[in-house]
């Protein structure tokens, strides 16, 4: 048996349930869009703990705000009063074009209370229309709602009321629509399958549906809110006012939390005793995200939009042959390799070479850095992908050749 201090983290990962295939970098400092491993080594974060800490690591405001919090009072129930959680439900009103909010701690959680709250409000109707590709979380509801048969495999029975139809397909939708429909639940920009957009017309169609049929529509905006594409949320694109949003990842900087934004007419029929969370609006997480809202003006917005448009346009500018196609809003961005170049093992080869990415969908290196990232750090990124994926395919052509 080896001796506590002679332990390192691989060694204890065993007593971790396998949920993660995770990379042998123990991360243990931040600073704005660096990460630091316990080897000495830094790394540039197009990441951002997957679309989480948005205005990068330890970021001076965010610690304050959190470690005052923390000092005075870190947890009380949801059965008193807070003016913090207030304060944030005003904030997220606003910014959403919304009215009510309800607080919980993760994205899947978001969603379990908008379905809940959707078939509330209808009544008995009880079905709610979703997407192939979607991913809305993990937890029985959210899982059943996410239409990817792989996710579901040795989890069944699914949580019944769910239709799938394809992505954008609004023929599709029309056609599912019965008595029982109450709500429509798409992610504006899927995110896990593949950074997949949408048509320019797809909400707005959507929306007309929801409004000619008391349909709510549904959109989960745990990846894509919260200034991630440029706007406070990304439906502001397509100029539609949806029935609820949900919100988590990106609210509190990396603090868990989540949210449910909801219209009027849903917020009125929630009543006490309805739902609930113990820790869902921590003061701590309240506090950061009040932060966060208070940090992403205007400036910040437009910053996402322009650097990630240069992103972009200097992908593009590398002219490879092996990228198939580049697409994004904002700072969410997919870059979808031919077959010749495998993203999971690009996405590892650029972490061996300092730059923390992940992939999505089908053969998609998937770009999630800070809002806060400059146009250095964008060519140095580009340097590093570039030279990181000639290598890949020198080796790849040796291998081949061989
Ligand atoms: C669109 C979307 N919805 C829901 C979730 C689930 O969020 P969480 O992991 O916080 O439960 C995710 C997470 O990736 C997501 O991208």
């Amino acid at each position: 048996m080896l001796a506590k201090k002679e332990l390192q983290f691989n060694d204890y990962s065993r007593f971790l349930v396998n949920t993660y295939k995770r990379h042998s970098v123990n991360f243990i400092s931040g600073n704005g869009i660096y990460l630091h491993d316990d080897q000495g080594r830094k790394y540039l974060d197009f990441l951002s703990g997957i679309a989480v800490t948005g205005f990068g690591h330890n970021h001076p405001k965010l610690v304050t705000a959190a470690v005052n919090q923390i000092m005075n009072l870190w947890h009380v129930s949801n059965l008193f009063e807070s003016a913090s959680q207030s304060e944030l439900a005003a904030k997220l009103a606003e910014a959403s074009g919304l009215s009510g909010v309800f607080f919980c701690n993760s994205g899947t959680e978001a969603n379990e209370a908008a379905i809940k709250f959707a078939r509330k409000y209808g009544k008995g109707r009880s079905t709610i229309i979703t997407t192939l590709g979607s991913f809305h979380g993990r937890t029985m509801g959210s899982l059943s709602a996410s239409a990817q048969f792989k996710l579901w495999d040795g989890f069944h029975p699914l949580t019944p009321g769910f239709k799938y139809v394809p992505y954008n397909d609004i023929e599709a939708v029309i056609s599912s629509i019965e008595k029982d429909t109450v709500g429509i639940m798409v992610e504006p920009i899927q995110g896990e399958s593949g950074i997949i957009i949408p048509d320019d017309d797809y909400l707005q169609h959507l929306s007309k549906i929801c409004s000619e049929n008391d349909i709510l529509l549904i959109l989960d905006e745990v990846q894509t809110g919260i200034g991630r594409t440029g706007k406070h949320f990304s439906y502001q694109w397509y100029d539609v006012q949806p029935d609820i949003v949900t919100s988590a990842k990106g609210i509190a900087n990396g603090l868990p939390l989540g949210a449910v934004i909801c219209s009027e007419k849903v917020a009125d029929i929630i009543q006490p005793g309805m739902h609930g969370s113990t820790f869902g609006g921590n003061p701590v997480a309240v506090s950061a995200a009040n932060m966060v809202m208070n940090l992403l003006d205007d400036e910040v917005l437009e910053n996402i939009k322009l650097k990630g448009a240069i992103l972009m346009r200097k992908i593009s500018e590398l002219n490879c042959d092996s990228v198939k196609e580049i697409r994004g809003k904002g700072l969410m961005i997919g870059v979808e390799f031919h077959k010749e170049v495998n993203a999971k093992e690009f996405s590892s080869k650029l972490l061996r070479n300092g730059v923390i990415t992940t992939t999505a969908g089908e053969n998609v290196l998937r770009l999630l850095p800070p809002y806060i990232i400059t146009e250095e750090n964008i060519d140095n990124f580009i340097n590093v992908f570039a030279e990181s994926l000639n290598d890949y395919i020198r080796i790849n052509n040796q291998k081949l050749h061989s």
